[in-house]
């Protein structure tokens, strides 16, 4: 057995200013983004371990584990039988790979911009620590945002005397609406705004909002532009080269394909000089070097990094993320994104036809969307009716929430379409 005494360190190398991560980089599958068409793929339920007879159209709740995220995980807690076997280098290592394969989902040149967070609430935190505004600017959010980017930013409006503006959509009846939506927040910015935080996608029903016109806008007014990314990357291209956001979010267990309390924040210039919310050991300049940890020093590793939560370097966790963003870069995001058009196309025609009220195809994702029933107050007895045909979905405000990936098959897509025969 090998022994591994916690003294010495891996020189640094490959990730800028950071450890050896080339080999792991090569790994990682080129981006795709959305101009790139790869090959349609068929059903991959065979990768995950879903009970038979259930019908899981709830991705957006929460991905099953699929069967090699899982194998990582329990040979992640079988390490920990044997500490001695968990090199210093590993606490490097892992942190790096796991940076190099998001990056290439989001198209983020730079790993060193890719910082591991517990939350989104947590990232979040940090660019709020970060703002620079005065009493009378205003921060710019979407009417029924997840909770954890409005409570973020309702405390700063509350410390620092700025108005949260929350943009309405128009009524869902409206022909159009999502193309309101996006003019009511194009509106909604001006010279006072300090931060734009949106999702790409609504999280209950899908809408989808132009990230690129709003960073433009929110560029042109000197407003920090912040995504939520949590409810699409992994199933919706996102190009932080084409976006330009100042930062996103995402949340690791859900189309990351993940595990729980493990996510990835991409952080752009504005907060190279940043402040973190902890004070950690791993965070500084030359932090493998074990032994000298003592000598303390100020400065941190380059980019992003001095905003990884602390014990960033999980041993079970990201080997799990890992395993699952190395599936996404090998499905890749388009070609996820048209999977799940493929299966729900037949699905939204047929409950339109039924009343259903459904954002237009353009204007939302693929893999998830909304449905709102014809009657309001059916939803209950809907819900009721779901889960007779052990079908999941949820229940997000006045919608049926319908989300997809590439396990779900056509039985999923006709076992919903019978649960809501009305
Ligand atoms: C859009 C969105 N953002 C964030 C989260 C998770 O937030 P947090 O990581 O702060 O729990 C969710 C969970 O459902 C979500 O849907």
């Amino acid at each position: 057995m090998q022994a591994v005494v916690d003294r010495g360190a891996t020189p640094a190398g490959g990730i800028p200013g950071r450890g050896s991560v080339e080999p792991f980089v090569r790994r990682g599958a080129a981006y795709t983004g959305a101009a790139i068409r790869p090959a349609m793929l068929t059903c991959q339920k065979s990768h995950f371990a879903l009970p038979e007879g259930l019908h899981y159209l709830n991705c957006a709740y929460m991905a099953p584990l699929a069967r090699a995220v899982r194998a990582a995980g329990i040979a992640g807690i079988d390490r920990r039988v044997a500490p001695h076997l968990i090199r210093p280098r590993d606490f490097f290592e892992e942190s790096d790979l796991v940076r190099c394969l998001f990056s290439r989902i989001v198209n983020a040149p730079d790993p060193n911009r890719i910082a591991i967070v517990p939350s989104v609430s947590y990232g979040l935190a940090t660019v709020a620590r970060n703002v620079r505004a005065s009493a009378g600017d205003n921060i710019v959010v979407l009417a029924e945002q997840f909770p954890s980017n409005v409570y973020t930013w309702r405390r700063l409006c509350a410390e620092r005397g700025l108005t949260l503006r929350t943009v309405p959509p128009p009524p869902h009846q409206d022909g159009g609406r999502a193309a309101q939506w996006n003019a009511r927040v194009l509106t909604a910015i001006d010279r006072r705004t300090a931060v734009v935080a949106l999702p790409q996608v609504h999280w209950t029903d899908g809408t989808l909002f132009d990230l690129e016109r709003v960073g433009q806008r929110a560029r042109e007014c000197r407003a920090l532009f912040v995504v939520d990314g949590t409810q699409s990357v992994g199933a919706l291209p996102f190009d932080t080269q084409q976006i330009q956001p100042d930062a996103m979010v995402c949340a690791g267990y859900k189309w990351l394909l993940g595990p729980y309390s493990v996510g990835l924040a991409y952080y752009g210039r504005a907060f190279d000089d940043g402040t973190p919310l902890e004070e950690g050991w791993i965070t500084r300049r030359d932090s493998e070097a074990f032994a000298d940890l003592v000598r303390y020093r100020d400065d941190y590793h380059g980019g992003a990094i001095r905003f990884d939560v602390g014990e960033r370097s999980n041993f079970t966790l990201l080997p799990m993320l890992a395993a699952a963003l190395e599936l996404v870069l090998r499905w890749t995001v388009p070609a996820i994104q048209d999977y799940c058009r493929s299966l729900t196309t037949g699905i939204t025609q047929t409950l339109r036809a039924r009343g259903y009220w459904i954002e237009e195809d353009q204007w939302r994702g693929a893999h998830l969307f909304g449905l709102r029933p014809p009657e309001t107050g059916h939803t209950a007895s809907l819900s009721d009716r779901l889960q007779a045909r052990h079908v999941s979905v949820s229940l997000r405000g006045d919608a049926i929430r319908v989300s997809s990936h590439l396990y779900n098959d056509a039985e999923d897509a006709e076992a919903l379409l019978d649960a809501l025969a009305v």
